[in-house]
Order: structure tokens, then sequence, then C-alpha cells
């Protein structure tokens, strides 16, 4: 039989033409960007990507820097939460489908992260990309190394999982041709972003050390995310996620009634002029959002905040909302029992249910770190007072522990 064809597999030869169609289009149009990484390159040639029109591919309106508010209010236009079904609620409860096609299922850790054996993602049945939906939603994140995904392969499993709607970014580079294919990659931000401010010493303003879900202000955020990383640093680069199961968890029986219930305020990352008010300074976008959410399928209460674009909180003063949203970001960010870091390998999938997880990336990396990312927008984010939270939907019993203070004080004799 005939070795069977990778990306790994395509040779500096091949791709010679791609980097010159990418070299004449930058010197054509704006020499902004590098050359994106061999493996990268490899990966697309397989695939037939067209880079002759320059890589990446980045929105007109993003280069003028002239997004409106309406286009931008427009990224998940269509995405009515009426007309979409998880595709988790069709899954079968144990998952048989998938996880007997595995050669291996590692839980990474108690509270998050599966990693599979075993499995190529552009080949999965209908039943278990249904599957592998529940399994995101319920573990946080999924991760299938040894993958040989195209970006087309990619696009097609995140418009399975959000029943055609995926997010198309007005601003956000992406690979020709394959609109919400967006790309992650350091050097392939447009220059009129501004300088990226990223260093070893500071990596992230605003001291949120990066924690973040996907585009949380909008208002239909994604859920089934998925990123595939074709080139990866030989040193660094981890991505970690945190659980908002756990987060919620953790939380005193008070403290869960105090904000249950409360909208957050959300913020877009970046500004927009309003066309209707032509001398009004750009502003963002802001929406309201549960602070703590049910997800539709496995119906567990969940923290739906994030250090970076959770900016407040409805009907409380600014000082009021600081300190709350400090602390449940401090939660997320410091409790390293609900979080996994992941080491990534070239050709490495990670699929994270958006809605349920924080997460961020180690900035500590030299050389090459490209992916691509497709992000399936799920439902309006609702809460329902009658959902549980994980631990006590599972009966999770080692989750009731005595409360550490009320211990300590009693031993001392205090009280
Ligand atoms: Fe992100």
């Amino acid at each position: 039989m005939a070795p069977i064809a990778t990306a790994q597999t395509v040779s500096d030869a091949d791709i010679a033409d791609l980097k010159e169609a990418v070299r004449a289009a930058t010197l054509q149009h704006k020499g902004d960007f590098p050359l994106p990484p061999d493996g990268t390159l490899r990966r697309y040639k397989k695939a037939g990507i067209d880079l002759s029109e320059g890589y990446p591919y980045v929105p007109k309106a993003a280069l003028g820097g002239g997004v409106s508010r309406d286009q931008a209010a427009r990224v998940d236009e269509g995405a009515g939460e009426t007309s979409y079904v998880d595709p988790a609620s069709r899954a079968d409860p144990k998952k048989n489908a998938l996880l007997s096609a595995a050669t291996k299922v590692d839980h990474l850790t108690q509270h998050i992260g599966t990693e599979i054996s075993g499995i190529k993602l552009d080949s999965l049945t209908d039943q278990q990309k249904d599957e592998l939906a529940l399994l995101a939603a319920e573990r946080g994140v999924v991760f299938f190394r040894d993958q040989d995904l195209s970006p087309q392969a990619q696009r097609e499993l995140g418009l399975y999982w959000g029943q055609g709607r995926i997010e198309v970014h007005p601003q956000a580079p992406q690979v020709p041709g394959q609109p919400g294919a967006l790309i992650i990659w350091e050097e392939g931000r447009p220059k009129n972003w501004g300088p990226s401010a990223r260093s070893h010493r500071l990596p992230y303003g605003g001291g949120h050390y990066g924690w973040h879900s996907d585009l949380s202000h909008e208002e239909f955020p994604p859920g089934y995310t998925h990123l595939y990383q074709d080139s990866v640093p030989v040193t660094g680069g981890d991505t970690l996620w945190a659980s908002g199961y756990a987060a919620y968890d953790k939380l005193s029986p008070t403290f869960k009634r105090l904000i249950e219930g409360l909208n957050g305020i959300y913020r877009s990352a970046n500004v927009y002029p309003d066309t209707s008010k032509p001398n009004a300074a750009p502003k963002p976008i802001l929406r309201k959002h549960p602070l703590v959410r049910t997800h539709p399928v496995t119906g567990w209460k969940s923290l739906f905040v994030n250090r970076w674009w959770t900016v407040g909180i409805e009907g409380l003063d600014g000082p009021e909302a600081t300190i709350i949203l400090d602390y449940l970001n401090d939660v997320f960010e410091r409790s390293t029992d609900i979080q996994v870091r992941w080491r990534w390998t070239p050709g490495t999938s990670a699929v994270w249910d958006n809605r349920v997880v924080n997460h961020t990336v180690s900035f500590d990396w030299v050389g090459d770190r490209h992916g691509t990312r497709v992000s399936s927008l799920g439902e309006a984010p609702f809460y329902d007072p009658k959902s549980k939270g994980r631990a006590e939907s599972l009966g999770l019993e080692e989750w009731n522990g005595a409360d550490y203070d009320n211990f300590r004080f009693s031993n001392l004799g205090l009280q």
C-alpha cells in the first residue's frame, strides 16, 4: 500500500512556489507580514490553499481601520437562538461511537481536559461529532495529537457544530478563501492594530494575565471552538484552560446566591465608529450576559466571567463590581486544580467549549507558533435558576468539604 501523504511529507521544493507567491504579493501590497512557517505552508500546499493574494488574508475594512459598529455587531448575524440545536443534545451519553474508536482516552486532570488517541478528526461520523461535542461540554477541552487537518476540514467541522454558524470576524486575519478560519499567529497581527505590546516582561497589559473566553461580548458567543496548531515552537507556547463549572463549584453557597441571576457587562476587544454619529469617538461594543450561565446540554452552572472582557456588573457601582469580579477571576486564575496546561506538538487539535472554560497562552516561546481557529457560535447565554452545579449534579461528595477558616478558627479556640 502506498504511504499516506501527510502535510509532513510535502517537501521543501513543493512549497517553494507558495513562498514565491506570498513574497510577490507582499512586495506588491504591504510588506507587513513575514513568510508563514514552513509547516504551515506544507499544510496549505496539501490543502490547495491559494496564496497568490498574499498571507494572511486580512479583511480590507480592517486594514483601513473602518469597521463600523454595525459591521462588528454582525459577526454573529443570523445566529438566532431558536434555530440552534446543540449537537451534544443528540449524543449518546456514553459516547460509545467516539470512545470505542479511540486507542487511548486519558483524563488529564480530575476536573478538566481529556486527550484522545487513535482518532482522526477529518474522518469522524456525524454521531462521533455529536459525541465529541458532548465530551467537550463535559470535560471543557479535548485534545487530539497527530492530526493532518486542512483548513477546509476544520471549517467543515465548525460549521457542523455551529449548524452553519461560525464566527467570521470582520477584522481578524483569516486563511485565504476560508472565511472563519482565523489565524492565531503573533507575526500575523495587522500593524494598524498597534504594537502588540507583548514582551516577556509584560505579555498582557491591564493585569489580566491573558485569561479570557473568546468573544464573550457577542450576542451568541462561541461554543465549540477548535484550535489546530500546524507549527509549534520547540520550547514554550503552552495553552492553559480553566473550568468554569469547577470555578462555580468552588464558591460558598452564600456567595453563589449573591451572584446568581446577576448580569455581567462584557466589552469587545476593539472600538468601532458609530456611522450615525460621525464626530463621536469610536467605542467598544458592550453587552449583558449572566455571570453564572447554564449549559444547555449538561445543565450545569458555569462561572462566565473573565478579567479581560468582563468590565462590570449590572446594578452595581463600579467599585462594588470590581471587588466581586476580582475575586471570581482569582478563583479561575489561581486555582491550579481546575486548570489544565497543554504542551503542543505540530498537528494537534484542541476542541473546547468556550461557554464553560477560560483560557490563556503562556507567552514564553521563541520561534514559530502558528495555528488556525474555527469558532462555532452557541446560544445566547442564559441562567436557569433550577439548574445545578456540576458537583451537585454528579453527587461529587468530595466537594462538600468543611469551610477552612471555620476549621482553623475552631482549632485556635476562637469560635
Ligand atoms: Fe482566545
